[in-house]
């Protein structure tokens, strides 16, 4: 497929099955699918962006004013919007507004957006309908799919939250065209982790593209995130709210491939390093723990370091002491007591949860990935 087609041709539809089912259609200048996908019992629509994508959501507003009556709220950008003072100002304006329990939210922009709307649409009467229109490749393969919703406290990130599934899904990768490369290749962290816990498939199209030919139109961009999207429905479908998965699988978790460092990173540097850059580094941390309990080869190891640096990520670090980030992955919320829980391969695609790693593995695989 040349990347001219991939922009031009017919949306993918990728269904969540479940209790509460629902449509992740992936494609470009996909707005007018909108009012589809809220049906026709909702009268008004809050219209939740990003602030700072102002012209970028308009399209969004344009497809669901000629439907419903949409109030349009501004967020702050990025983490700024997951706070329960920002989740307040929703809720006063959707009261204002009269809302009712069949109106519905749709949002526009980042995770954070996504994780903040979907939190207003879960908690506004008790519950109403909300459709995300995810705008970064990190979003639309992770946050705005699977039903998890939230804001941050002092405490931590996420602690406050809910789970609450959209009625759909809309990947409109005509957004990715003004994303900066830095979070373009960011967002790729995720996606590359979805090939080793479960698509090979993913990691033999990075493994063999040129790195610079994947762009917001091209058709190994596409793939890509439809293939990283089917990965996150099949667990989340067998496992949504995370109590565990069928036959040895380790469900939901296996999402959080590479995340007990990557969150340990992403707090010692004060959210410095991106989510996605922070996974890959955790990928390989975790790939070299695994080498060390008998379960991945050097070889396997190896391809972990291949695959994300290939597509710009990086798989070293050195900037905190093993012991700073020891003290968080133990407090992780996967640890157990004092035990650490790593979410391990056992061989690639085959995820496995590695319980009371020994510190001395921990410690020398840190060395392993240190900085030259
Ligand atoms: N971001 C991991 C999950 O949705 O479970």
């Amino acid at each position: 497929m040349s990347s001219s087609s991939a922009s031009t041709s017919e949306p993918t539809v990728l269904h969540v099955g479940g209790a509460s089912p629902y449509d992740v259609v992936v494609g470009h200048h996909l707005a007018e699918r909108l009012p589809a996908m809220l049906g026709d019992d909702v009268t008004r629509v809050a219209l939740l962006y990003a602030g700072p994508l102002g012209a970028l959501a308009q399209p969004v507003a344009d497809a669901l004013a000629t439907k419903y009556d949409v109030l349009a709220l501004g967020l702050p950008d990025g983490e700024d919007a997951k706070h329960a003072a920002v989740a307040n100002d929703c809720w006063e304006a959707l009261g204002e507004a009269g809302f009712t329990r069949s109106d519905a939210v749709v949002t526009v922009g980042g995770g954070a957006t996504t994780d903040l709307g979907g939190f207003v649409a879960a908690s506004w009467l008790r519950g109403v309908k909300v459709v995300h229109v995810p705008t970064t490749v990190l979003a639309m393969v992770d946050a705005a799919v699977g039903g998890k919703t939230g804001v941050n406290t002092g405490a931590g990130k996420n602690l406050v939250g809910a789970f609450h599934e959209p009625a759909g899904v809309i990947c409109d990768l005509a957004f990715l065209e003004t994303l900066p490369r830095d979070e373009f290749v960011a967002g790729l962290g995720e996606v590359v982790k979805c090939g080793f816990i479960s698509d090979a498939r993913i990691l033999e199209i990075v493994e063999t593209i040129d790195p610079e030919a994947l762009t917001w139109n091209s058709a190994e961009l596409r793939e890509l995130v439809e293939r990283a999207v089917q990965v996150k429905i099949d667990v989340v479908v067998d496992d949504l709210k995370e109590t565990g998965g069928k036959d040895g699988h380790p469900g939901r978790e296996a999402l959080n491939y590479g995340h007990t460092l990557a969150h340990a990173i992403e707090k010692t540097s004060d959210y410095t390093v991106r989510h996605g850059e922070a996974v890959a580094i955790g990928c390989v941390y975790v790939a070299e723990v695994a080498r060390r309990a008998g379960l991945l080869t050097p070889e396997e190891v190896a391809r972990h370091r291949a695959a994300f640096s290939r597509v710009g990520l990086p798989v070293s670090y050195d900037a905190a002491t093993f012991q700073d980030l020891l003290a968080v992955m133990k407090v992780d919320k996967k640890a157990r007591g004092n035990q650490l829980r790593l979410l391990a391969l056992d061989g690639i695609g085959r995820p496995t949860v590695l319980a009371g790693p020994q510190d001395e593995w921990l410690r020398e695989a840190y060395s392993a990935i240190a900085k030259a």
